[in-house]
């Protein structure tokens, strides 16, 4: 992928910039942005929330209260690359490092949509450096197959740093500035002077990145692999599959995915996977009331119930218990089912309360149509058993019309290529906590 012209539109051109990446993108943004400057941020820890991933206060909302996400993320994994004679487990010197970086970027950049969110996430494979387990506490397995038609690539990283912002020119600084080594390394970030920087104690092994909102699918569509040439995503889709999702009523709150006891108390844990999308089909195929049935419920499509891309909807998907607790009937009736309805019988807890927070994205890195979806729950087994559920391994063996990948939702799609579980530790605890839930600091 390039960058586009100077004629390219201002969100196409920071989407672009993003996908790129590195210093000549960000120049290529500062030339371009230089009179529209980003908002700082401030030096009081006692302003940011103490769960790392409680975005949604400070985030905008769409006229319905859904959650409005920032527009750019970027992922970036990484290795944990400690002091000499460490014994690979960090030291005070390495924890008051990381935390002076990301303090950084706290005083750089509001936290908001328009200047920037981040949260920074620790793997089982992190953990396995120390000699004591995890408390019982934290529900974080390392990262398995989960469904019986893909084989991913197990995220096995020791952290993920995940970023998000309407400027990705911010998101690019950031990489640019606290990622820089060297004598030439940049030394303030938005007008901030940098004090300790992440790459004196991570080493990047892969960076991804994702966009949403109304209107950025389709004007990234063309020359995409998984998309059609004709360009059939709508004008006014958040995703590459046409329609709206997320809606506040079918999200877990983040009080209700915070893990509430134990040394880890004010975490969550945090499921991210890779999907690569294959939409000839989906658009060669379907019609709006197929891609309903097979993304809601044949339940959806019968009743006219999902107008364009969804906005109809309002802030609930209309997945009630009614429609997913009738799935076996509407299976045998219709020979199809839906993706949601089927993620939904395993979404609710026994009130009837939603178990999981996402927050996916598309991607368009390796030139790919792709989804990063990262996935918010008290414990992994929730969201393991979410994604069983989507299987509809049931429904298959039970009828003959429907494949693992056929008419089960969207399975014959979409591709899972990675997948990684992370533990999103509260504030106090974001640089480097030992598995006991301690971050000791130098005396
Ligand atoms: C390209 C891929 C995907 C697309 C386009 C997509 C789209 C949607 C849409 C339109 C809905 C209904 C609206 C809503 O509740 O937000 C939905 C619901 C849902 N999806 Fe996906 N999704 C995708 C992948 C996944 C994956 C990989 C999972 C993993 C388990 C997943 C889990 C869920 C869950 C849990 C719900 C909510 C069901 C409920 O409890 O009401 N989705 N998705």
């Amino acid at each position: 992928m390039e960058l586009p012209g100077p004629n390219a539109s201002r969100r196409r051109f920071l989407k672009a910039a993003l996908t790129v990446g590195g210093a000549s993108a960000l120049s290529a943004c500062l030339d371009r942005f230089s009179e529209e400057p980003i908002p700082q941020g401030t030096d009081d820890p006692t302003s940011f929330p103490d769960r790392q991933f409680a975005w949604n206060d400070s985030l905008e909302r769409d006229d319905h209260g859904n959650v409005v996400l920032p527009e750019h993320h970027l992922f970036v994994y990484l290795n944990y690359d400690g002091e000499a004679g460490s014994e690979g487990v960090p030291t005070a010197t390495d924890r008051e490092q990381l935390e002076t970086a990301l303090r950084t970027i706290e005083r750089a950049y509001e936290w908001s949509n328009r200047g920037v969110v981040f949260d920074l996430s620790y793997s089982p494979a992190y953990f396995d450096r120390f000699e004591e387990p995890l408390p019982d506490s934290v529900d974080l397995p390392s990262p398995e197959r989960l469904t019986p038609v893909d084989t991913p690539t197990l995220d096995e990283q020791d952290a993920l740093l995940h970023l998000a912002s309407d400027r990705s020119d911010a998101l690019l600084a950031i990489e640019e500035t606290l990622f820089a080594t060297g004598d030439d390394a940049p030394d303030t970030l938005n007008g901030v002077d940098v004090a300790g920087r992440l790459s004196d104690v991570f080493t990047v092994d892969d960076r991804r990145t994702g966009f949403i909102g109304p209107g950025l699918p389709a004007a990234n569509q063309d020359g995409v692999a998984g998309i059609p040439d004709n360009g059939p995503v709508p004008e006014e889709s958040p995703l590459f599959m046409g329609f709206k999702a997320a809606f506040a009523g079918n999200q877990a709150t983040e009080e209700y995915v915070t893990i509430s006891t134990g040394p880890f108390a004010g975490s969550t844990t945090k499921h991210v996977a890779r999907l690569r999308q294959e939409l000839d089909k989906w658009y060669g195929e379907n019609s709006h009331d197929d891609m309903v049935s097979k993304l809601f419920s044949p339940r959806h499509a019968e009743s006219g119930a999902v107008e364009g891309v969804g906005e109809n909807l309002g802030d609930h998907s209309g997945i009630t218990d009614e429609i997913y607790e009738r799935i076996t009937e509407t299976a045998e009736e219709f020979g199809v089912v839906g993706h949601a309805e089927k993620a939904a019988r395993a979404n609710r807890d026994a009130e009837g309360n939603v178990r999981t927070l996402r927050r996916h994205v598309e991607s368009t890195d390796d030139d790919t149509a792709s989804l990063q979806f990262p996935s918010l729950q008290q414990g992994i087994s929730e969201f393991n058993a979410v994604q069983e559920a989507m299987n509809g391994t049931d429904i298959v063996a039970e009828n003959p019309a429907i494949k693992p990948r056929v008419k089960n939702g969207i399975f014959r799609y979409v591709f899972v290529q990675n997948r990684g579980n992370f533990l999103v530790p509260p504030r106090s605890l974001r640089a480097f906590p030992t598995s006991t839930g301690d971050a000791p600091a130098e005396q």
